[in-house]
């Protein structure tokens, strides 16, 4: 096994689907992104020949099922399944959560062992408005079966956008407290669309704990392994307990920490979220040239650089949110 040029065993992103239901203000342009035609697309086979390739010369750790939106591609239980049977350490899945209701049981039964969910609002109408049409309470209604579901920790996700939805970071807390949820501030990034929301809509982690410390007391405490969040124990005014963490992918950037791998849904390995371009290794994938995959995989991660600069044109859906 070759040792991975980073402090953390070797992660992997997954995008297996660049198609979502909604259009995230940061995420999505309102008609869209120019998709990947079906043919372009990872199958299940080549997912499952990579994370083989990875795992045995990698010691890949941990895995994490994305997109798009990972829960619109048929039979994602199968995948999930036959991940779990290779005995990935940690398997993981980012979602919308609008078809969580629907599916926890199946995920969890299939050996997923946690979700995030991205939660931006808990008003209805700014929650639609910051999607493009997302129905708020399918998603609360896909948290509760997947935490029913066993699927924990549940994180939610939360992008504040200044003007938009920033005045909510408390009410998003507190409902991440009272449902037993972990959640994650996530800096705004420019990064495809997100870019024309900056810098007027740019709110930094600082100035969000800063806000929350008026109505929640904040103790610093470790940061999981492989973790890019800064983590605080929180309480709130009722004395109620929980965690949040901080995402400062601008304002303060983890990269040297980095062991992130990503493979776009067209099968681009992209070894950092703020660079274009990627290694195409589909043919590989299909030839089962495991060789030439090793060969990729080592190119990608010594191209990982310390020093970043946002150079990223695509969407997160294109990518691998
Ligand atoms: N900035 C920050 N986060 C983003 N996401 C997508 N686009 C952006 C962006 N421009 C994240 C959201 C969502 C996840 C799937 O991707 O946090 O929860
Ligand atoms: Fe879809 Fe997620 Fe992008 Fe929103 S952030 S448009 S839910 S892929």
């Amino acid at each position: 096994m070759i040792a991975v040029p980073t402090p953390r065993g070797l992660s992997l992103r997954i995008s297996v689907t660049d198609r979502c239901q909604l259009r995230c203000r940061y995420c999505m342009p309102p008609e869209g992104i120019p998709l990947c035609g079906r043919e372009a697309i990872l199958t299940y086979e080549d997912i499952v020949a990579l994370v083989v390739c990875l795992r045995d010369e990698f010691g890949l750790a941990k895995v994490r099922i994305t997109g798009g939106e990972p829960l619109v591609r048929p039979g994602i239980e199968r995948l999930i399944g036959r991940l779990t049977d290779l005995g990935i350490p940690d398997l993981a899945l980012t979602t919308n959560g609008l078809r969580l209701a629907e599916l926890a049981p199946v995920l969890k039964q299939a050996g997923l062992r946690r979700v995030n969910v991205s939660l931006d609002s808990l008003s209805p109408e700014t929650f639609r408005r910051l999607t493009g049409g997302g129905d708020l309470q399918a998603v609360q209604a896909g948290i509760v079966a997947a935490l029913d579901a066993g699927l924990r920790p549940v994180k939610l996700n939360a992008v504040l956008i200044r003007g938009i939805n920033d005045a909510e970071a408390d009410h998003l807390l507190d409902f991440a407290i009272d449902h037993d949820c972990e959640l994650r501030f996530i800096e705004l990034m420019p990064i495809g669309p997100g870019a024309r929301l900056l810098p007027d809509g740019f709110l930094s982690s600082d100035a969000v704990r800063r806000r929350l410390g008026a109505h929640f007391t904040l103790t610093p405490i470790a940061s999981e392994t492989g973790s890019s969040a800064r983590r605080y124990g929180v309480v709130n005014t009722e004395g109620n307990r929980g965690a949040v963490g901080f995402i400062s992918s601008c304002s303060a950037p983890f990269c040297a920490e980095c062991s992130r791998l990503r493979v776009t849904a067209d099968g681009r390995l992209i070894g950092c979220l703020a660079r274009d371009g990627g290694i195409p290794i589909r043919g590989m994938l299909r030839a089962g040239d495991a060789k030439a995959i090793g060969r990729s995989t080592r190119q990608v991660l010594k191209g990982k650089t310390a020093d970043r600069n946002f150079e990223q044109r695509m969407a997160m859906a294109s990518i691998g949110g």
